[in-house]
């Protein structure tokens, strides 16, 4: 005989009126189709992104046409992995998971907007900003003679860093008016290292591609000695995009129901638990018998 509790516990989500992420919009409603979305930022001003829903869990892209600050905080819950898409020059698209390498199991990705805090300044930071940054090993771990790259759907692709260049980025510049790259832009030929994110990608079916507005130009960079490419030199690809990564809160992750008892998620801060035979309470933690108490399980 079970009894079934339902418990609120404190929502930590701002009350705003608006949808600040593809997240808000999967809350409110979690059958929402996958993509183009109009978004706010914290200045409640509008931008277009591209969301990709699953179970309980979703990825957002920003349009490059997004005039406005992007808070992309609000739009992830996880760094540990995120996706990049590439489009093909025949329109096809593709994506792989990227990570940090497994020499960095717990390294968490550095994901910004416009700023790039503990890790190496971009080439064209400056001259094609806006940008996302996506960061895989802050300076702090990128400035030594160590095995160093990325990971991309499952596997490896490293290189041991020769001078202690602190370079570990790959960079999504937004380019508004459209500028040339300055830095090492003229510098021949692009390694296997720089093309790895693009060979092991999965070619998704033509009904999942997203518009053109998401695909940015972009900036790769790793090392001393891991390499650098622009855009420019992959002449297969036309563009790549970040997709960040968010969760739905599960409020059993904290095992709040007690001696042995099941938890239940409803939502992302309510949930139940199911008491074994012996306990009774709101989190099975009062001994107990369910007839003793009048209630009929
Ligand atoms: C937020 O998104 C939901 C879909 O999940 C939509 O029904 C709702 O109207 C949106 N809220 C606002 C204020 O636009
Ligand atoms: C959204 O697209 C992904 C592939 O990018 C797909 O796996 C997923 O099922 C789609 N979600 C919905 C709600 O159609
Ligand atoms: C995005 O901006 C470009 C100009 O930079 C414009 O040509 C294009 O139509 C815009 N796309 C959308 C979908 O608004």
């Amino acid at each position: 005989m079970f009894v079934l509790f339902l418990l609120p516990v404190v929502a930590l989500s701002f009350a705003d009126a608006v949808n600040h992420s593809c997240k808000d919009i999967y809350l409110g409603n979690p059958s929402s189709p996958n993509g183009t979305y109009t978004i706010y930022n914290r200045k409640i001003q509008p931008y277009k992104v591209y969301c990709e829903f699953h179970f309980k869990y979703g990825y957002t892209y920003v349009s490059k046409n997004t005039s406005v600050e992007v808070n992309i905080n609000d739009l992830f819950t996880t760094n540990a992995h995120v996706k990049v898409r590439h489009m093909k020059a025949n329109g096809a698209q593709a994506e792989a998971v990227m990570e940090n390498i497994k020499n960095y199991p717990t390294q968490p990705l550095g994901i910004f907007y416009n700023q790039h805090t503990g890790y190496a300044a971009s080439v064209n930071a400056a001259n094609l900003a806006p940008y996302l940054y996506l960061g895989f090993l802050p300076i702090s771990l990128a400035n030594h003679v160590n095995p160093q790259g990325y990971r991309a759907n499952g596997q490896d692709f490293n290189f041991v860093n020769c001078d202690r260049n602190p370079n570990s980025y790959f960079v999504f510049y937004f380019n508004p008016n459209h500028k040339l790259p300055i830095g090492y832009v003229n510098r021949c030929c692009e390694s296997t290292l720089m093309h790895s994110w693009i060979t092991v990608a999965h070619t998704l079916p033509t009904a999942y591609n997203m518009p053109d507005e998401f695909y940015f130009d972009y900036e790769i960079h790793l090392g001393g000695c891991g390499g650098y490419a622009f855009i420019h030199h992959h002449n297969d690809i036309n563009g790549a995009a970040l997709g960040v990564r968010f969760e739905q809160a599960d409020p059993c992750q904290s095992s709040p129901c007690q001696n042995g008892a099941s938890c239940y998620s409803e939502d992302e801060t309510n949930f139940f638990c199911e008491c074994p035979d012996g306990f009774v309470g709101d989190t099975c933690n009062v001994k107990g018998d369910h007839n003793n108490m009048g209630i009929i399980g």
